[in-house]
């Protein structure tokens, strides 16, 4: 199952360092840089060559990332709050601008810069993606205090 107390731990995103990635056209990751690999828990060569939805975290609601899709589509630049998944389960918050990278005006890449976001931010977009995930798909976050018989119980039964 997919809930772990890891799930609960956030790394904090540094101010000063530049958390960059880019893909392929399809969402392949093709670079990252040490910083970012860093803050996802990963090393950079454990990331390139993977989709990019390997730091997806189960939060974050899907019309975001069609957003982001359409607009990179429209080969319009996306900026946006987003909350990532670390390889070992916990989670880090960014602000990223996405945007193409063009070669003699051709659109070969995307590119990623991220920044950080400040508490009272993530608490808002944590609340509205939260009720984004409820209305558009039906999903909730359930934390249960039970003993632990009952856990095992309803985990099997999930
Ligand atoms: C340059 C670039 C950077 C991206 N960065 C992230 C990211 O940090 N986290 C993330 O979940 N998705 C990111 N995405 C979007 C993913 O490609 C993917 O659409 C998303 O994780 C949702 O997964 P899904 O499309 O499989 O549903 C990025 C896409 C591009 C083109």
């Amino acid at each position: 199952m997919d809930t772990s107390f890891d799930m609960f731990i956030e790394t904090i995103v540094p101010h000063n360092e530049l958390i960059i990635s880019r893909t392929d056209l399809s969402g392949i990751i093709t670079y990252v840089n040490e910083t970012f690999a860093e803050i996802s828990g990963y090393r950079p060569e454990e990331l390139v060559g993977k989709p990019h939805n390997i730091v997806r975290h189960p939060d974050m609601p899907k019309s975001v990332y069609a957003d982001l899709w359409k607009s990179l589509k429209e080969h319009e630049s996306w900026n946006g709050y987003v909350k990532n998944l670390r390889k070992d389960k916990g989670y880090y918050w960014v602000h990223a601008h996405i945007s193409g990278v063009y070669k003699e005006g051709e659109l070969v890449e995307y590119k990623s810069i991220r920044e950080p976001v400040e508490r009272a931010k993530k608490v808002e977009m944590q609340q509205l993606y939260d009720k984004m995930r409820e209305e558009e798909e039906n999903s909730c976050r359930v934390v249960l205090y039970t003993s632990c018989d009952k856990a095992k119980e309803i985990e099997e039964n999930l």
